[in-house]
């Protein structure tokens, strides 16, 4: 079947973040993001892409930070309540009944009960064509929550279960991933002269 171009998020999964913010009062913020994508292993950058029209977006400008918290699938029901289209005033924190984590090096508040942190600031954003912008945060500070982290330090992901989706038609299915059983080593992609 031929799709149309527009949904290429229907073939291609997704991680879902939250991403935490302030805006210049303190306010705090919180959104699901699922453009979300780290530039190049072993770089410290990642990269969101945001519609204009977002509080977080306002917030990352403004304060020039943002942590990006990584949910587990028992936090859907969070993710959906903080996506709705508050007005700008209002704490998400306090509407999904999200506990704070104090940060270690911005401001912005860390989510409690999540899988993994990453402590943002601002590296450039890019617009676009005045719709959407793209915005690199360069990592500051990077932290996991022991209980998913495997024997040799890699993530247990079916412990973990981080929360990712595929985009249909009317709505969105959640999924996590599943091991195919296949671990392979990094070198071997530079084996044969290369
Ligand atoms: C799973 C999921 C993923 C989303 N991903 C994005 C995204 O990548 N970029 C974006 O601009 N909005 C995305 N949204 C929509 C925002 O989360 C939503 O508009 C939210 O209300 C924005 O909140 P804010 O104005 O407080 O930033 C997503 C929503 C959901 C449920």
């Amino acid at each position: 079947m031929i799709l149309s171009p527009d949904k290429r998020g229907h073939v291609l999964p997704m991680p879902v973040v939250l991403i935490s913010t302030v805006d210049k009062d303190g306010n705090r913020n919180v959104a699901p993001y699922a453009n979300v994508m780290p530039i190049l292993r072993p770089l410290d950058l990642i990269a969101i892409a945001s519609w204009l029209r977002r509080d977080t977006l306002d917030n990352i400008r403004d304060t020039k930070e943002f942590v990006i918290n990584i949910p587990s699938a028992d936090l859907v029901n969070e993710v959906m309540i903080c996506s709705r289209n508050y007005p700008e005033s209002v704490d998400e924190f306090a509407e999904a009944n999200l506990e704070a984590k104090a940060s270690q090096k911005v401001t912005a508040p860390s989510i409690e009960g999540c899988i993994a942190w990453m402590e943002c600031v601002l590296s450039r954003e890019v617009v676009e064509d005045g719709q959407y912008s793209i915005i690199i945060g360069k990592v500051v500070h990077l932290e996991v929550d022991d209980r998913y982290l495997a024997e040799n330090g890699d993530m247990d992901f079916e412990k973990a279960r981080p929360l990712s989706v595929v985009a249909g038609d009317a709505g969105m299915h959640y999924t996590v991933p599943a091991g195919t059983g296949d671990y392979r080593e990094y070198a071997e992609m530079f084996t044969g002269g290369n």
